[in-house]
């Protein structure tokens, strides 16, 4: 709204909440050092309450789980390595900057990890993505491997493992045990969530120590169900059922 000449100024809105102040900080004294969160701002905070609010609609679960997936990736690629790189700018002075060392590729634990994909693909021009399908054994009730593609040459590759909600880890360990079966270590793995329960980081950092986890919120806990609490519910439903 206009404000006459004669109204003093409006001073900017100030943010209601300070970065590194949001309650999920409070699990970072205990995190695993291999575990990192992206920056707890009030701007990421708002994305998730748009995204864990049931009454979002699947459009704008699309665009802002999209916009939270992108910045994950773009923290995961942080890590990886790089080694000495000079250019010559068009001013004909030498740059000495750097380049990323060695290949990498994305792998998505299917249904949910799929939406990961695009995120990575948008950073990644070209990048070779593999699939893998892990359910749960009727049988055994262990979580038990139904498919995986992967690129042939994936023991050379860093892999960024993709799945939206850490829960209790099952799935993700399995996808790392198929992993390391095909010959990737350990430490060239970077699995990527968007929400992570502290259960699920302690099974999995604990199995997995030389392996980063990158999260962008760290919940409270689980339900009876294994749904992440307050989660946003089934992030597969959410995302690909109106
Ligand atoms: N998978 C989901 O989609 N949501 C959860 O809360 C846990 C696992």
């Amino acid at each position: 709204s206009f404000t006459s000449p004669s109204s003093p100024p409006v001073p900017p809105p100030q943010p209601s909440l300070q970065p590194n102040s949001l309650s999920s900080n409070a699990t970072d004294a205990k995190l695993p050092p291999s575990v990192f969160t992206l920056p707890q701002t009030a701007q990421l905070e708002a994305l998730y309450t748009i995204i864990r609010d049931k009454e979002t609609s699947r459009g704008d679960f699309l665009f802002y789980s999209d916009r939270i997936i992108r910045l994950l990736v773009e923290e995961g690629l942080n890590h990886l390595p790089v080694i000495q790189k000079s250019v010559v700018t068009p001013t004909g002075a030498t740059y000495d900057g750097v380049g990323f060392e060695g290949k990498i590729c994305g792998v998505s634990i299917l249904r949910a990890g799929e939406a990961m994909e695009a995120g990575l693909r948008e950073v990644c021009r070209s990048v070779r993505i593999g699939k893998i399908l892990i359910q749960r054994d009727e049988e055994t009730a262990q979580p038990k491997l139904f498919y995986s593609k992967f690129p042939q040459d994936i023991a050379k590759r860093y892999v960024l493992l993709l799945d939206p909600m850490l829960a209790t880890g099952g799935s993700a360990m399995k996808a790392v045990d198929v992993l390391m079966e095909h010959g990737v270590p350990e430490d060239r793995i970077i699995f990527i969530n968007l929400i992570s329960s502290p259960e699920g980081l302690k099974n999995f950092c604990g199995r997995f120590p030389r392996l980063k986890v990158i999260t962008g919120w760290i919940d409270q806990g689980l339900n009876e169900k294994a749904y992440i609490i307050p989660g946003l519910g089934d992030f597969g439903e959410r995302r690909y059922c109106e």
